[in-house]
């Protein structure tokens, strides 16, 4: 079997790349540069229809029997699970903003900039909290009935991005991640 923790790492290194490449696509909108708004926008989609819907219902299920063996982590879980909701809202702001500057809405700068530094700054210290204070202790405390628990609590669903059968929205946004990773290694 996959090892879980190594699996839920993976993932977080996925998003993460997502998100750098998003907050590279900001810094061209805050030069005046041209950003990529339809990537742009594939990201935000794709971060909230594979990982609002299917990794954090699981980490949810991880955290609630996390806090059962170790109460002491408490503060974090909960404040990590609020914040499960809180990047759902601010992805839904900075999509609906993103539609509007693809269909020429006039919208201002200053609001984009702001909607994509609340995600980014969110997203990623949600990421790194979990990295190094959820993820070590569930491979000290997690059993194996509790991974099939935190498997159950979605049904499988294949990655759309990263996984064998990429759907049709990430064509573009899988092939620029293709690009990056040959022009990195
Ligand atoms: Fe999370
Ligand atoms: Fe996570």
């Amino acid at each position: 079997m996959n090892n879980p923790v190594k699996m839920w790492q993976d993932e977080h290194a996925r998003f993460s790349r997502l998100l750098d490449f998003l907050d590279a696509q900001m810094l061209a909108f805050h030069e005046g540069g041209h950003p990529n708004y339809e990537l742009m926008r594939d990201i935000i989609h794709y971060l909230k229809h594979y990982a609002d819907c299917y990794h954090h219902p699981r980490e949810d299920v991880a955290f609630a029997l996390l806090l059962d063996r170790e109460p002491d982590l408490a503060p974090v879980i909960k404040r990590l699970m609020h914040e499960h909701r809180v990047i759902n809202i601010a992805g839904d702001t900075l999509y609906n903003y993103l539609d509007d500057i693809l269909e020429d809405t006039v919208i201002s700068r200053e609001k984009v900039e702001t909607a994509a530094a609340t995600y980014l700054v969110y997203y990623r210290a949600h990421i790194e909290s979990e990295d190094s204070r959820v993820l070590p202790a569930a491979a000290r405390l997690m059993t194996p009935g509790d991974w099939a628990k935190v498997a159950a609590a979605v049904p499988p669903h294949a990655d759309p991005l990263f996984g064998s059968d990429v759907g049709a929205r990430y064509r573009d946004l899988h092939t620029q991640i293709k690009r990056e990773q040959e022009f990195n290694s």
